[in-house]
């Protein structure tokens, strides 16, 4: 059985590995290192089957500047992975799942990812070029940048904006 919590100190080697064997390079594993250290806000979830951690996901604020210069905050969801002898199986789902409900209860607007255009849809996140909002990263493809929104009603006064990943993901993308 695979049960979802949060990540504690002592997960911090199982989930080094995971990324690793998950992206078969340590670039994510050491942005998640970092964000550990410099990132209070961030919500870092593990799925557990028995003693086992077979899942990471990490949210850390991201903010949206609009074209009339308010800025909104919510968060953005990178990096996720499940070891390769587990994908598949319903693990990330859950991480994502899990995630988003704890994210919308604690209210926050939105949530970015920049990732698999045909994987993050079915939770519900959609094209930001739908809402007008750009990815700080002009190179990456629009439909791979993904915005769910959480808040309707604070999402709604946006007619256009660029959305920001925390400082530390320029070193990895
Ligand atoms: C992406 C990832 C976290 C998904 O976790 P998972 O436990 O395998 O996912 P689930 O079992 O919940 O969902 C499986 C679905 O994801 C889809 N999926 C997995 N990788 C995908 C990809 N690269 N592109 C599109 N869809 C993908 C599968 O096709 C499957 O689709 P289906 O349900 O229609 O059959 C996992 O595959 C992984 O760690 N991949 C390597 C690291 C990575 O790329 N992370 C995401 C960076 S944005």
């Amino acid at each position: 059985m695979i049960t979802i919590r949060r990540e504690e100190n002592r997960d911090r080697q199982s989930v080094r590995l995971i990324y690793k064997a998950a992206f078969g390079q340590p670039t994510e594993a050491d942005l998640v290192d970092t964000l550990r250290k410099s990132c209070p806000d961030r919500l870092a979830l593990v799925a557990e089957e028995g003693k086992e951690v077979v899942g990471h996901i990490l949210f850390t604020p991201a903010s949206i500047t609009t074209d009339d210069g308010n800025k909104i905050s919510g968060m953005g969801l990178a990096p996720v992975a499940v070891p390769p002898d587990l994908q598949g199986e319903g693990i990330g789902s859950r991480l994502v799942n899990e995630g988003l409900a704890i994210l919308k209860s604690r209210q926050y607007p939105f949530v970015i990812v920049l990732g698999y255009p045909l994987y993050y849809p079915r939770f519900g996140f959609v094209p930001a070029e739908r809402y007008n909002i750009r990815c700080q990263w002009p190179d990456v493809p629009s439909e791979a940048f993904m915005v769910r929104i959480l808040d309707k009603e604070v999402m709604s006064g946006i007619s256009g904006g660029t959305a920001y990943y925390r400082d530390e993901f320029n070193q990895a993308v």
